[in-house]
């Protein structure tokens, strides 16, 4: 067992959809290795555009399909010995050197692929079910009036429940954060969405709004900000494996300039955001999970949260 292992007392897995690439970056062709929820995958774009996921080995000796493979058509060639595989279901197509007997009963294991918003989205259940949910698109990222990805990624040493538990802990926006008071956290569940507005009550009944937060599932964690600039952003958590996680920060900012550029003092300012994600980092890697923790009243709805992400885990939902 890894560290991890005794660390937290639920799987490392949860059900939901994690995030593995920026549509951006796969274009039709190109092929990717990704080591992500304890397994080797291949990611690929085929021909007709489609973003396709499969475990990584060849079932016939081994080779990694990331590294070499080619993309043809609607298939992938592995790197080995040229076996083809379909990105329909990822059954074996051909054996080039075949010139008797069956084509092979077998293939790749192909996984459930989203993309929407600019996000390449893999569903990961461990029991094997189907989605029965999907991330909403958020139009932003089609819109000539925002500008982005702008992007910072970080490999850290925790459970990918820890920052979904960071949205309803209002107390530690203040300590670590320097949000001058401790705000108010309305929420609202919505069977895999947990929305919540974090403010500080102002003058005459007039909050001031710090930020509008969604949660689809414990994985993907959207942001809207009215501040200066004006953000919308996704924190998308992906477990590598037990003890790791893959957090990537993708970041619109509303285009004020009409230029189709973001000036280099907003740039510095988009920079202080990623900051602020950073500043939990060392707090992550290094806490335990108190399944009983010592709360008072003004914590938040922490326990709120926690009993909306029991249904992430299909052993808690039975039990
Ligand atoms: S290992 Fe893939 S074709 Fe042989
Ligand atoms: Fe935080």
């Amino acid at each position: 067992m890894s560290g991890s292992a005794s660390r937290y007392p639920f799987t490392p897995y949860p059900d939901g959809w994690y995030y593995i690439a920026a549509s951006k970056d796969l274009a039709p062709g190109e092929v990717k290795p990704l080591r992500c929820l304890g397994r080797d995958l291949v990611l690929f774009r085929s021909g007709s555009g489609e973003a396709v996921v499969f475990d990584a080995h060849c079932p016939h000796l081994g080779a990694h399909l990331g590294v070499g493979g080619k993309v043809e058509g609607d298939s992938l060639r592995c790197p080995f010995h040229g076996w083809r595989f379909g990105a329909e279901d990822g059954s074996c197509v051909e054996v080039p050197y075949r010139t008797r007997g069956r084509l092979p009963n077998a293939g790749l294991r192909r996984w459930r692929v989203d993309e929407r918003s600019g996000l390449i989205l893999v569903w990961h259940s461990d029991a094997g079910t189907e989605p029965d949910w999907h991330m909403r698109d958020f139009d932003e990222y089609e819109s000539d009036a925002w500008l982005g990805y702008v992007t910072r990624a970080w490999k850290i040493r925790m459970h990918v429940q820890e920052l979904a538990e960071n949205v309803p802990d209002r107390a530690h926006f203040q300590v670590v954060h320097g949000v001058p008071a401790v705000p108010d956290t309305p929420i609202r569940i919505d069977g895999p969405v947990y929305y919540q507005t974090t403010q500080i009550p102002g003058e005459g009944g007039q909050d001031w709004v710090i930020a509008r937060q969604e949660l689809w599932g414990l994985g993907l964690i959207w942001l809207y900000s009215g501040g200066e600039p004006e953000v919308l952003f996704v924190v998308a958590t992906t477990p590598i494996d037990e003890e790791y996680c893959e957090v990537t920060q993708l970041l619109l900012v509303k285009d004020e300039w009409g230029t189709g550029e973001i000036p280099g003092e907003t740039l510095g300012r988009i920079d202080a955001i990623f900051d602020q994600t950073e500043a939990d980092v060392p707090i992550w890697e290094n806490k335990v999970y108190r399944e009983r923790p010592l709360l008072v009243e003004d914590d938040g709805p922490l326990p709120e949260l926690r009993r909306w992400a029991r249904q992430f885990y299909p052993e808690q939902r039975q039990a």
